[in-house]
């Protein structure tokens, strides 16, 4: 098998794309006009993969594995052009389950090996995307250094770099095509389901999402990492607990958790008792299926008679 292809990515939301596009144009680089796009998300194992149809040019199906990072980060990824793509998707859709629909317009512009992406994606807005392409054995520092001065030069400061995918947005602003119910518990749920989307379940082929809402309103995430040495392994709930602790949080207002399959999935024993640490008995816990059931509890009727803290002197 051929190996991946790699570059060194950067996203920002752009809120003024017509300055974007003459500093760009000052710098020399050459306009290649605009793309429309439509990708679509399956639900995948392992990464990400979409089904891309570009007006002009062709269909091709894209896999990639990239880290959430709010920085310029590697990508490393496969393209396989495609001959019919309305019936691969539909293969895809009925064998694996569509995640989310990106539609976008995109001028392209090459500066020095670096595409440039000026992005106006449906439901989210307009951004900026870099991307320096790496040809293969580069330490992608040629790539990171191209990056990093069109970056200089397009006055992107930190508050403008994203570190997630315009799918996880959509997907966060409740507009995939498992659209849950409006307002801040859909976006709850949602956080959920995309984090179990990257669960790593090998072993079990069991993948579980939980996404924590902390005191102050944010949102924490963790999937099911699992081990070759099986008693490694860790549930969702223990990965989010860490995000959420490690984001300076300490108070777990709400929680829901989803699994594969048709029931409802519940948190195991051991993470029913690391939840309590943190969350109050009334609090409530929203029990998914990735077939769609749903039901919310709380944890006292999970964990009753419980141990806390406020039993230790
Ligand atoms: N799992 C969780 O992530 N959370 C739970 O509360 C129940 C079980 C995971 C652990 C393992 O990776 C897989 O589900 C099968 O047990």
């Amino acid at each position: 098998m051929s190996a991946p292809r790699r570059n060194v990515e950067l996203k920002a939301t752009d809120p003024d794309p017509e300055r974007s596009l003459a500093v760009c144009l000052e710098l020399g680089a050459d306009d290649r006009g605009v793309l429309v796009q439509r990708d679509t998300y399956f639900r995948v194992a392992r990464g990400r993969m979409k089904l891309r149809v570009q007006t002009p040019g062709g269909a091709a199906l894209i896999s990639y594995h990239r880290p959430d990072a709010a920085e310029a980060r590697e990508s490393r990824y496969r393209i396989a052009p495609v001959e019919d793509g309305g019936a691969l998707c539909e293969a895809l859709d009925a064998a694996l389950g569509t995640l989310v629909v990106v539609d976008k317009e995109r001028r392209l512009l090459l500066w020095e090996g670096v595409r440039i992406h000026l992005d106006r994606v449906a439901g989210l807005g307009s951004f900026l995307e870099l991307e320096g392409v790496a040809p293969a054995g580069s330490d992608l520092e040629p790539e990171r250094a191209r990056v990093a001065e069109l970056s200089d030069a397009l006055g992107l400061d930190a508050s403008r770099i994203l570190s997630d995918s315009y799918s996880d947005r959509l997907l966060a602003a409740d507009a995939g095509p498992d659209r849950p119910p409006a307002g801040g518990e859909g976006e709850l749920l949602a956080a959920a389901r995309a984090a179990m989307e990257q669960a790593y379940a090998p072993y079990s082929g069991f993948r579980v999402g939980v996404a924590l809402r902390a005191a102050d309103g944010s949102l924490h995430v963790g999937a099911n990492v699992e081990n070759a040495a099986y008693p490694q392994g860790q549930c969702a709930e223990t990965s989010a607990i860490g995000a959420l602790v490690a984001a300076g949080q300490r108070q777990i207002a709400e929680a829901a958790v989803i699994g594969d399959g048709e029931a409802p999935c519940v948190p195991c024993g051991g993470c029913r008792q690391r939840l309590r640490e943190l969350m109050p008995l009334d609090a409530t816990v929203h029990l998914l299926a990735d077939g769609g059931a749903h039901e919310a509890t709380t944890l006292g009727e999970l964990l009753p008679r419980s141990f806390g803290p406020e039993y230790l002197p």
